[in-house]
């Protein structure tokens, strides 16, 4: 991790904090810094933790142990289940019930500041973790929220201003799960049977390290490493009864988008997605996983032999260097391809193994698979507070730099189209801005075109969407190798946005004023300023 100037990324965001600040009234630095440094006493929690951001060296391949950064987690009230540590860099399973109140002691003992965002939750904006609320080293940050999701797999991780790349990468993630009474009812698999798999790829030094990139075209284009760690862990085999069991996967790598398939063929039953549980369960071939999305499986050993052996790869996908020409704008691809091979890391077409499940042991009986899960109200254009406002996030480019809505991050800026009424649902539309690029989408080799032609994993702060609509405009060979794999009948948080696509969701912004952000969640897009603001009021 060498290769980050952190003395020169301080100035910079002291700069951004400090020209920012008298942007908007009510938001002046000093209110963020220094807030929220001692609990409030008037919100009983129910569950409260201590959870601490700091160094640590831990094993995660065979021999030398790894230095990263880890969330280190401590209960000090509530359910003993509440917090799971888990071995590996990751931090702790938080395991939270719809309706608590939470308070988390958040403490920085790194040489850095940081952040904490619960990736997922609906929660104040004091609340979210949004990187003007940074802490320094020694200082501390207490969150309260309550929990008001529903039932289903979050998860929390830093958010710091330029360095949440580098920090998630180096370890600052964590799960969190959330229960309630509509999931208590279906009995799922649980326990033992309910396995987290969070899914990220790392690469190392011969001194078991971690290697990060980056140079400009890597930047571009986001780390890809070419070691895939299940849990925080390299992991041999995860051992399986002949049962069904819950799996709860979430892509927490920094921008690789893996599309996930059974080796053998077996189609993928999906029961929930980043907001929660599905009205019913689906069955795909395979199923697209951009980072921060998750995805919850019913996956059912039965009938398989003792010995035997399951594997979870990623499928091989066109868009990359196997393919030249078509819809997608296979020459920009080829380039993408070609970078991956020029720095090592497994290209993003690749057939990889993520995990792999030994059968140990056969038992008799397993429970089945509900035929209706959680009652989902879908939302249609009925329920948009004014129909004739589309909000737009454009996904655009200008100066070697992505940007949204032709910006790029400014602390708490937001311009007139970024201002959401509190309490209304808006439609979103979702799209790529090709103005001043020449079409470089579809002509383009390399350089400008084939940037426009990334897929972008669009994240939005607070309240869970549903996506309406999809529209591919460059139908063709490539996207029928991936287009089978989404899911849009559940909540999300974020949606994958191919090059070529066009995407309509459906957003409420309940309950909370304040500033809250929309990104990329490609974390080098992210940190390279793909991210804004929406200011809910
Ligand atoms: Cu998972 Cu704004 O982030
Ligand atoms: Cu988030
Ligand atoms: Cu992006």
């Amino acid at each position: 991790m060498t290769h980050i100037d952190y003395k020169r990324r301080q100035f910079l965001q002291y700069a951004a904090l400090g020209t920012l600040a008298t942007t908007l009234p009510g938001f002046a630095l000093a209110e963020s810094r220094g807030l929220n440094q001692t609990p409030n006493n008037l919100f009983k929690a129910d569950v409260e933790i201590a959870l601490t951001a700091q160094t640590a060296d831990i094993p995660i391949l065979p021999g030398a142990h790894t230095h990263v950064f880890k969330y280190h987690g401590k209960l000090l009230k509530g359910p003993q289940t509440a917090l799971k540590e888990l071995p590996g860099y990751l931090g702790p399973i938080l395991n939270f019930e719809q309706g608590q109140k939470v308070r988390i002691y958040f403490y920085n003992q790194l040489p850095e500041p940081c952040v904490t965002h619960w990736h997922g939750m609906h929660v104040p904006q004091v609340m979210d973790g949004h990187p003007m609320y940074a802490i320094y080293r020694g200082e501390q940050y207490v969150y309260e929220f309550e929990v008001k999701n529903p039932t289903g797999t979050n998860w929390y991780h830093s958010h710091t201003h330029e360095l949440t790349a580098t920090q998630v990468y180096q370890g600052l993630a964590g799960l969190i799960t959330i229960s309630d009474e509509a999931e208590r009812k279906l009995d799922l698999p649980s326990g033992e049977f309910d396995i987290p798999l969070v899914i990220q790829d790392r690469s190392f030094t011969n001194g078991n390290q971690l290697r990060y990139i980056l140079n400009r075209h890597q930047r571009m284009r986001g780390f890809l490493g070419d070691t895939i760690l299940v849990n925080g862990q390299e992991i041999s085999a995860i051992p399986v009864k002949t049962r069904a069991y819950r799996m709860r996967i979430l892509n927490g790598s920094n921008s690789r988008i893996y599309k996930l398939g059974w080796e053998d063929g077996t189609p993928m039953i999906a029961i929930g997605t980043d907001g929660g549980l599905l009205e019913k369960p689906e069955t795909l071939p395979y199923i697209m996983l951009a980072p921060a999305e998750r995805v919850e499986l019913w996956v059912d050993f039965s009938g398989r032999k003792p010995g035997s052996d399951l594997m979870l790869q990623n499928l091989a996908y066109q868009g990359s260097a196997s393919h030249r020409g078509g819809g997608m704008g296979g020459g920009m691809h080829q380039d993408m391809g070609r970078m991956d091979m020029m720095d090592g890391a497994s290209a993003q077409n690749e057939v990889i193994s993520i995990a792999k499940f030994h059968i140990i042991e056969q038992i008799s009986d397993s429970p089945k698979l509900p035929v209706e899960l959680v009652p989902m109200r879908r939302l249609t254009t009925q329920d948009i507070s004014n129909p004739d406002k589309t909000v737009p996030i454009a996904i655009g480019m200008r100066h070697m730099a992505f940007q949204l809505n032709g910006k790029t991050f400014d602390m708490q800026g937001h311009t007139e189209l970024e201002k959401i009424p509190v309490n209304s649902v808006q439609k979103i539309k979702i799209y790529h801005d090709n103005r001043g690029m020449g079409g470089g989408m579809r002509g383009g080799r390399g350089g400008m075109g084939m940037m426009m032609a990334m897929p972008h994993p669009i994240h939005l702060h607070g309240q869970q969407f549903q996506i309406l609509s999809r529209t591919q405009i460059n139908q063709g060979n490539v996207y029928d190798t991936i287009k089978d794999g989404f899911i849009n009948s559940g909540w999300k948080d974020t949606a994958l946005v191919m090059p070529g696509e066009e995407i309509e969701i459906i957003k409420p912004f309940k309950d909370f004023t304040g500033l809250f952000l929309y990104h990329c969640h490609n974390l080098e897009h992210e940190d390279m300023g793909m991210m804004r603001n929406f200011f809910v009021s």
